[in-house]
């Protein structure tokens, strides 16, 4: 089955074609990130604004990029990410995508952004991937931190999430503190790190929410503990990002792996732009082995936002809906 996804949902328009919800056939990407970092910060009216600039170009191009010349005969269906998101953005696909819906008279799948990520766990890399259920999933993005229990396709319990702050939302922050960057600083914070030899505060930052024995997180005292930290004390920038970054990591992984243990987990996933993060993926996969957990994670061009596991989603998931039912939802959460 060839389901052609479209995403939409912040400042990424994406496009994708993929087959049997796990091969990626065509993906094109178009962002509006520079805008924002020149404004420091994402104007929703000028990711929206951008969004309808770039619908029709990145579609076409992603149907020449597939060879598809006769959309009606050569797809199956189509997919669209219906929030969470930004209202505006969102709109401009899930509209989009009805229309097409129209004109080609395909079905219309609508996909919750949240479960896109995890199935970019399940997009072919190179080989075959062998995830069995029940598995636990951490989804790390840059408005979500969830904790999740996947049973089997389209099958879930949340375990957890955040009280305030995401994990990728408290990296942007503090990459801003600390001068890196004004909109999305998570990797240009994690490259810091990465040059710090010796992390002379290790252990200083605390972790938050780390003994409880529940599957929530906090990471804004976090971010707070940081700026305390430069405003008083003169340690070097890289030092500083490492020991964020420990931090973060040291509690999302000792979380995961204690979820892993608790449903008796047979496989961990990970998902969400955060995933990106070196030391996240390395950290993890230690610490899955000791408990003799397989760990998947995305390749790394599917950790940021993609059209291509939101098609992939909805070929696992494949439920297509009246178009007068599928409405842009900016607050869904991960079981709705
Ligand atoms: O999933 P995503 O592309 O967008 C949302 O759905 O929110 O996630 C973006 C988030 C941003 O906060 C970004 O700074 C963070 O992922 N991020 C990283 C890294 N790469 C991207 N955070 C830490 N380390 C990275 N290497
Ligand atoms: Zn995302």
């Amino acid at each position: 089955m060839k389901i052609l996804g479209i995403e939409t949902s912040c400042d990424e328009t994406a496009c994708a074609v993929v087959e049997d919800g796990k091969k990626e056939i065509a993906s094109v990407v178009a962002s509006s990130a520079e805008l924002h970092e020149k404004t420091g910060g994402i104007v929703p009216e000028v990711a929206a604004r951008k969004q309808v600039e770039s619908m029709v170009p990145v579609v076409e191009e992603c149907l020449h990029e597939a060879h598809i010349k006769d959309p009606s005969a050569e797809l199956d269906a189509l997919a669209v990410t219906v929030g969470p998101g930004l209202i505006g953005s969102l709109l401009v696909g899930v509209e989009a995508a009805k229309a097409l819906s129209l004109a080609w008279n395909l079905p219309l799948v609508p996909v919750n952004h949240l479960i896109g990520h995890i199935y970019s766990n399940f997009i072919l890399d190179g080989k075959e991937k062998d995830i069995k259920f029940p598995a636990v999933v951490l989804i790390v993005s840059g408005g979500h931190t969830d904790l999740v229990v996947m049973f089997g396709h389209g099958r879930f319990d949340h375990l957890g999430g955040t009280l305030d702050d995401a994990a990728g939302e408290a990296f942007d922050k503090v990459a801003r503190l600390l001068g890196l960057s004004k909109y999305l600083g998570g990797r240009l914070l994690s490259e810091k790190a990465a040059q710090c030899t010796n992390n002379t505060l290790a252990g200083k930052l605390p972790r938050p929410m780390m003994d409880r024995e529940d599957f929530d997180f906090s990471f804004s005292g976090l971010k707070t503990a940081v700026l305390r930290l430069v405003e008083n004390e003169n340690y070097p920038t890289e030092v500083v990002a490492c020991e964020f970054e420990a931090a973060v990591m040291d509690v999302l992984v000792d979380k995961t792996i204690r979820a892993a243990k608790t449903v008796g987990a047979t496989s961990i996933l990970l998902g969400g732009g955060v995933a990106a993060n070196q030391r996240l993926r390395s950290q993890l996969s230690f610490a899955a082995g000791e408990i003799s957990t397989p760990v998947f994670m995305p390749a790394l061009k599917y950790c940021g936002d993609s059209a291509v596991y939101i098609a992939g989603a909805a070929g696992f998931n494949y439920v297509p809906r009246v178009l007068a039912d599928i409405q842009a939802n900016p607050s869904l959460g991960i079981m709705d």
